[in-house]
């Protein structure tokens, strides 16, 4: 049974959630003890017990725990992997990707241990010094989804206890068995007590945790991934105690395929980011923006490509295996509502859950045993269309097309996302002109929307976040608050824009000064 961990202490919830193999579903992975928010309130008074001890800890010391964890998640690195694709259904190889990805991100925060840099500024006085530090901001909360179970929680654990915060991380449900094992992990890199604390709860109790936490001043920082509709009720909550939440939402993002581009490269990409992960990834790929003059090649190409693609059995070499969850299948099969007699539809000989009656050629397994669903492209997706301005995560991409660049730009924002965005082309002139108009946080030039590297800045702008970012060194000013020091050594009081002309030298100009006069 996995359980909360409150101040070390492992506790009971209130009602028993079954994590399933969404690949096998009569497999229960694990039973997950579901806590109320009062254990939520708990966790955070822990947290806040244990954070300034902490916090003592030089950071080059605090580094080394990281490093310890990143030693241990390699240890478990296959045992870790198999339970990700066990829960989530996520392929073996992007499993093991994301185990990866939490193992840099520590290699990352180890140095940032020895380096946290504050900086030393000049005074406009004399006999004064100016400093800057980073300061933790004490208890941070951090609320994930399931489709990334430990890389993207990692990137909000990682650096934020490197930093000198203490922690409460409430994982999503169906994602608590891969959770609790890194937590466990966490917990033996040497972390004092208290310092992390894991709630197992569902939506609603965390939000209500969460603001009885906030009004008796138990967080200071709140750090969600997750939907859009989700995401704007936190920053409401937060934005009343007067905090600006990591948020990092949905996306809707687009793919433009310019008419010179490579259409071989830009087909592996569009399948890779369409339908990789089943489209569960919040970097997934949208809508599809071809240029006219290669609008329909790209179509039929991706199209055979997709029709070809292997899909089954996530501990197989497949594309995609199956939804997260049944939540998300449901979820899914509402966006299939969304094709209409506009549309025409691609990549597969039928739509919804592939199954006896509804099969899939070359399937890889048993279709009957999981949440399997047919892969779908259609084309003919229009700003009118629901299947354009929404998210639809799940393994489903929208294909429109465009004339001249500038409507390509406009027809990528349209949708109000900005999370992650692409452009195939070989025109440096269209690259960067498609860079500086998109509303995207992330832009990449012939490589697909999904699949960013952990240590440049991630997140996203409009419906897909508030502008934080995560990864790299831009997330530390998430973790940590900039403390301006003064420190006056001349023996008398100097006032700032007042004192600022005594000096020994005589600095007096000539304004009036003019050459050759
Ligand atoms: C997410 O789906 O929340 O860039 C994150 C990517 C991954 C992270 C996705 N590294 O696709």
């Amino acid at each position: 049974m996995v359980r909360s961990l409150v101040g070390g202490q492992r506790r009971d919830g209130e009602t028993t959630f079954a994590s399933t193999n969404p690949a096998r579903l009569a497999e229960t992975v694990a039973e997950v003890s579901l806590a109320g928010p009062d254990t939520f309130v708990s966790a955070c008074g822990a947290a806040r017990e244990a954070q300034a001890e902490w916090a003592a800890v030089p950071a080059p010391v605090r580094g080394r725990v990281v490093a310890n964890l990143g030693r241990l998640v390699e240890r478990n690195f296959d045992a870790l992997a198999a339970l990700v694709t066990a829960e989530i259904g996520k392929p073996l190889a992007e499993a093991r990707g994301e185990v990866q990805e939490v193992v840099d991100t520590c290699d990352f925060f180890i140095g940032e241990g020895r380096r946290l840099y504050g900086q030393t500024v000049p005074s406009e006085m004399s006999d004064k010094q100016l400093f800057t530090f980073r300061s933790p901001v004490g208890v941070v909360s951090v609320i994930t989804a399931g489709n990334f179970p430990v890389a993207v929680p990692a990137w909000y654990l990682v650096p934020a206890l490197l930093c000198g915060n203490a922690v409460v991380w409430k994982p999503a449900e169906y994602a608590a068995a891969s959770a609790d094992a890194l937590a466990e992990l966490i917990v033996h890199s040497g972390l004092p007590v208290g310092v992390l604390n894991v709630v197992h709860a569902d939506g609603e109790s965390t939000f209500e945790g969460l603001t009885g936490a906030l009004e008796q001043r138990l967080v200071d920082k709140v750090g969600f991934t997750g939907s859009s509709a989700v995401g704007a009720r936190i920053g409401e909550l937060a934005g009343r105690f007067l905090q600006s939440p990591c948020l990092e939402l949905g996306g809707k993002n687009p793919m433009v395929i310019a008419p010179d581009a490579d259409l071989a490269l830009a087909v592996d990409g569009a399948l890779f980011s369409g339908y990789g992960t089943a489209g569960q990834r919040c970097t997934s790929l949208g809508t599809v923006i071809a240029h006219k003059s290669v609008a329909a090649a790209f179509v039929r190409r991706l199209s055979e490509a997709i029709a070809s693609a292997p899909i089954g059995d996530p501990t197989a070499d497949v594309l995609y295996g199956p939804m997260l969850n049944e939540r998300f299948a449901q979820r899914f099969e509402g966006y299939l509502d969304w094709i209409g007699e506009q549309h025409s539809v691609h990549g597969s000989t039928s739509t919804g859950r592939i199954g006896i009656t509804n099969p899939r050629r070359g399937f890889v397994g048993d279709p009957a045993s999981g949440l399997f669903y047919h892969p779908v492209l259609v084309d003919g997706v229009g700003p009118d269309d629901e299947l354009f301005r929404r998210e639809t995560f799940g393994p489903i991409v929208g294909v429109t097309s465009y004339e001249h660049l500038d409507e390509a730009i406009e027809l990528a924002n349209l949708p109000g996302y900005g999370l992650s965005s692409s452009i195939y082309t070989n025109d440096p002139a269209t690259a960067f002109r498609f860079r500086a108009g998109v509303n995207a946080g992330m832009v990449s030039v012939n490589n697909s929307t999904s699949g960013a590297e952990a240590h440049l800045p991630f997140g996203g702008n409009g419906l897909s976040g508030n502008g934080s970012r995560q990864s790299g060194v831009w997330v530390l000013d998430q973790f940590t608050r900039w403390q301006a020091v003064n420190w006056d050594f001349s023996g008398r009081l100097q006032k700032a824009q007042m004192d600022t002309a005594v000096t020994v030298l005589d600095l007096t100009p000539d304004l009036e000064y003019t050459l050759g006069t």
